[in-house]
């Protein structure tokens, strides 16, 4: 049976704003999405009245999945700022208010409080985000590797592909299908390589995904950490939108980080965004828990031979020069690449390779910082 978006506006028409208007005649909802029984839209409200509007989200969303043939709903509660606000102005709060990740330390938030249920993912001891000022710098890649070489460690880990603007962790995956729902309805991350994964890309098309954007990234991705049964793990990867604008910003403000990678390649340029990024995690209190070089040198897949095409070591001075740790450097190498595109990751493909004992030698300097975090859980 296919869902009609008429079918969805009919269920919607039935609940209430918090002023007792129909939601379909409040002026809040977004386009909505609907694709093989999957229902995406957001409903935007004042930033001051964030709070008030909470529990309409979840009725909506309630309503929404009780359509017969709904098998998923994402309904995201997006605050705009309001125009001619003072600048900078505060990044839109989700969900009733989320307190920024510097307030997500100590863990031991009050108990029973909304926002500490916000702050921490049940079950995950540490969530660490993998950054890039720009796309294209091997961000996934090097996520994705990662995350393969902490489980080599002996961790258990997750991997979420919060990257709304171009999810690719189905295909260095290669998972095809869609995850299934739980009896709470929560989304089953797929299980592959012994990793736990979800994707934005297994809910919408490469191309629909583009529809996410401004205010619904940050709350898409909010309610992609909550509403998937994670179970317990010790480590979540958050492969991020590349970039340093006000979604990341607000990303990394509104999930609960134990610290951040960033990548970069050694070109200057490729540094400039990186220092941006720091700066970006600086600004909301994230650690950063390194710097790593992709691309680092061209490494000769015949011969061996290393080549520093770029000029190889940028990232390590530059780390040396802000005081962060530098966790490693990834040669450009073609074995990184087609296994990649062929949905088996060098660490799977290779495990006893040159590329898998360098992504474990990075995993190992990550796990290192987070010892706190993880041996706390
Ligand atoms: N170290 C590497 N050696 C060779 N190719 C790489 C390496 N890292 C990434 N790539 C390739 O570069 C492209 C971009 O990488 P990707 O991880 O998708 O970047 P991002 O997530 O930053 O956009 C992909 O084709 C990927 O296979
Ligand atoms: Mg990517």
């Amino acid at each position: 049976m296919s869902v009609t978006q008429q079918q969805v506006l009919d269920s919607l028409a039935g609940v209430r704003s918090p002023r007792g208007v129909a939601l379909t005649q409040a002026n809040v909802l977004s386009d909505i999405t609907v694709n093989d029984g999957k229902v995406f839209f957001s409903i935007n409200v004042d930033a001051q009245e964030a709070r008030a509007w909470e529990s309409v989200r979840a009725e909506a969303e309630s309503a929404v999945r009780a359509i017969p043939g709904v098998t998923a709903a994402m309904i995201a509660l997006t605050a705009e700022r309001k125009a001619g606000s003072a600048s900078p102005p505060p990044p839109p709060r989700p969900a009733g208010g989320v307190k920024p990740a510097s307030a997500h330390r100590p863990p031991q938030s009050p108990a029973g409080s909304p926002m500490s249920r916000q702050a921490e993912i049940p079950g995950v001891a540490a969530v660490i985000a993998v950054a890039s000022g720009k796309g294209g710098v091997g961000k996934s890649t090097t996520a994705l590797n990662l995350a393969l070489g902490l489980r080599d460690l002996g961790l258990k880990v997750g991997l979420l592909d919060a990257d709304i603007y171009g999810p690719s962790v189905p295909r260095l995956t290669g998972i095809r299908e869609k995850p299934a729902l739980n009896d709470d309805r929560k989304m089953i991350p797929i299980p592959r390589f012994g990793l736990a994964v979800m994707s934005i890309g297994f809910l919408v098309e490469e191309d629909t995904a583009m529809i996410w954007r401004g205010p619904m990234v940050m709350s898409a991705i909010t309610q992609m950490l909550r509403d998937v049964a994670w179970g317990t793990l010790d480590v979540l990867v958050v492969d991020m939108p590349p970039g340093t604008g006000d979604a990341q910003l607000t990303l990394a403000q509104n999930v609960p980080l134990k610290g951040a990678i960033i990548i970069s390649t050694p070109q200057d340029l490729s540094l400039i965004d990186a220092r941006r990024g720091l700066a970006m995690f600086k600004k909301v209190n994230v650690p950063v828990l390194g710097i790593v070089e992709n691309m680092s040198y061209f490494q000769c897949p015949h011969c061996g031979t290393k080549s520093d095409i770029f000029g190889h070591g940028g990232a390590r001075h530059e780390a040396e020069r802000l005081g962060v740790p530098f966790l490693g450097e990834i040669p450009l190498h073609i074995a990184i690449r087609v296994s990649s595109d062929a949905g088996q990751p060098v660490v799977v493909s290779e495990p006893d390779g040159p590329h898998a004992a360098i992504y474990r030698a990075i995993g190992a300097k990550v796990r290192d910082q987070l010892q706190g975090a993880i041996a706390a859980a």
